[in-house]
């Protein structure tokens, strides 16, 4: 494992080179135990063949020297028996005329060698020829026998080449098996090679083609240090330094953009929060001065001063959200009870709900404790959900206000019946600017949820499409330092 490790780390050229090394060094050792294993076989083969030889020869003399040939004979036909196995064909005991006296094949026995043949050429000395026999080649050895001065006769041996020929095809299959072995597992070793510094290549160059479409993904850990592993980490952290510099990008553009936007509605809010402040002044002048006597016609004269102030009051609101938004919140805390906050809200939304056929229902618990807030942020927040689940509600339905609290917070859910928020929309609806309506701006959530924070409360919401939409704030009583 360690040695592996080890292998591992090293470089590209280290590798190939070892690879090439071990790999010469294999076939090689293996081709010198073969050459070796073969060379002792070799000489084992001669040594005994050498001794089979030598006793075969010793008895051809005796046979030649001595009476009693009827023995020799037989021994000889044994050692030639032996020898048949290793390539000796034939022996033969031959007189000075060249006639066959004796030999291992009997039917031989009587006949006379043709000196004249042209195979053995004269009769001084040791001879040896190749004949051609039953389609194998023959080697042919012709031996005088001289005791002292006196030629006694001949012995004549007759060898098959084959045998050992034989032999040494066997050991050059043997060294062929044997490299293309050596060979083989290193083709098997270089693919495998080649493969693991290919992949990661290759996942690279995939990974380039992404990164240039813009999609900013790592590749996975590569292990080792070496070229391939090192190139990936650089990539790797490449890749997270251009991430990293998109999103500063990205929130750069969006602060430009929000500033501007910021400037250009504070800008336009101004302008419009005078006048509307005048036409409220106006209506309320109207209601006191201009009161009509008609009892009946009054109270209708009187509902749509409430209809026009509540319209009033939602664009204020409006412009509220606009210049709140941008700028940091202070918060101006006061102690105050939040079932009066409640209880504000609901009567200026009252008259839209009633015109929407919408049932308000408040429920506050016995005792909540006075909190110390904003008492204008939290009205703005509470209008805001309020006017949200309004909207949700076109054709009528019923929201209501739940507020209970343990001693250190308070927990006011909101909850309607009405559309409810698609899933794919549920992430973006505290993004500023985020809306789904026609008349929309998509401040009012982004809004609520910074007041809520700067309270160091909670917003949250669950809404199921097509049932209605909850949402949850949960106010600490007390404001921490
Ligand atoms: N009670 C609700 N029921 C259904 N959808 C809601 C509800 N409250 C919020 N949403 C969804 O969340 C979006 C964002 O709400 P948000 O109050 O921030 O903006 P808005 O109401 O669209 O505009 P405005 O700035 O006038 O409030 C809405 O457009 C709407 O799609
Ligand atoms: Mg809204």
């Amino acid at each position: 494992m360690k040695l592996f490790a080890f292998f591992n780390n090293l470089g590209l050229k280290i590798k190939l080179l070892l690879m090439m090394l071990a790999l010469s060094i294999t076939s090689i050792s293996l081709l010198f135990v073969i050459y070796n294993v073969a060379e002792k076989r070799l000489i084992l083969e001669v040594k005994r063949y050498t001794e089979e030889l030598t006793s075969a020869i010793q008895i051809s003399v005796e046979q030649l020297t001595t009476e009693d040939k009827e023995e020799n004979e037989d021994t000889l036909k044994e050692y030639v028996g032996r020898l048949k196995k290793k390539g000796i064909h034939e022996i033969s005991i031959l007189n000075n005329e060249m006639e066959i006296i004796a030999s291992s094949n009997p039917k031989r026995i009587g006949r006379v060698v043709d000196a004249k043949s042209g195979k053995v050429k004269n009769l001084e000395g040791s001879q040896d020829y190749t004949t051609q026999l039953e389609g194998q080649r023959n080697y042919n050895l012709m031996l005088p026998v001289t005791v002292g001065d006196e030629q006694l006769g001949y012995i004549h041996i007759a060898m098959k080449f084959d045998d050992f020929a034989d032999f040494l095809r066997s050991n050059n299959y043997k060294r062929l098996i044997a490299t293309s072995i050596v060979f083989a597992v290193g083709i098997i070793f270089a693919i495998f090679l080649s493969n693991k510094y290919v992949m990661p290549i290759n996942k690279l160059a995939k990974a380039t083609q992404r990164i240039a479409a813009g999609d900013l993904k790592e590749i996975g850990e590569v292990k080792g240090s070496d070229e391939i592993g090192e190139l990936t980490r650089n990539f790797n952290e490449m890749v997270k330094g251009l991430r990293e510099n998109r999103m500063l990008e990205e929130k750069l553009s969006k602060t430009e953009h929000l500033s501007q936007i910021g400037q250009l509605a504070s800008g336009i809010a101004h302008e419009i929060r005078n006048p509307l402040n005048f036409i409220n002044l106006g209506i309320d002048h109207l209601k006191s001065e201009y009161g009509l006597e008609d009892r009946e016609k009054r109270k209708e004269f009187e509902s749509i001063i409430v209809s026009i102030k509540a319209e009033i009051h939602r664009l204020n609101s409006m412009i509220n959200n606009f210049l709140e938004y941008g700028r940091p919140i202070t918060l101006k805390v006061e102690k105050v009870f939040i079932g009066d906050i409640i209880k504000e809200v609901i009567k200026l939304a009252e008259y839209k709900a009633h015109e929407q056929k919408i049932e308000l229902k408040v429920n506050l618990a016995e005792y909540i404790p006075p909190m110390s807030i904003d008492k204008q942020q939290i009205k703005a927040c509470l209008m805001n959900i309020i006017l949200n689940a309004i909207q949700a509600m076109p054709d009528g339905g019923e929201i209501s206000v739940n507020a209970v609290s343990d001693n250190s917070s308070v927990v006011i859910r909101i909850e309607d019946n009405g559309g409810g928020i698609a899933k794919e929309d549920m992430e973006k609806i505290f993004e500023p600017y985020f809306t789904t309506k026609i008349a929309g701006i998509g401040l009012g959530l982004a809004i609520t949820k910074r007041i809520i924070e700067e309270h160091n409360g909670m917003i949250t919401i669950e809404s199921r499409i097509g049932q209605g939409t909850a949402v949850a704030m949960e106010i600490p009583t007390a404001q921490g330092v």
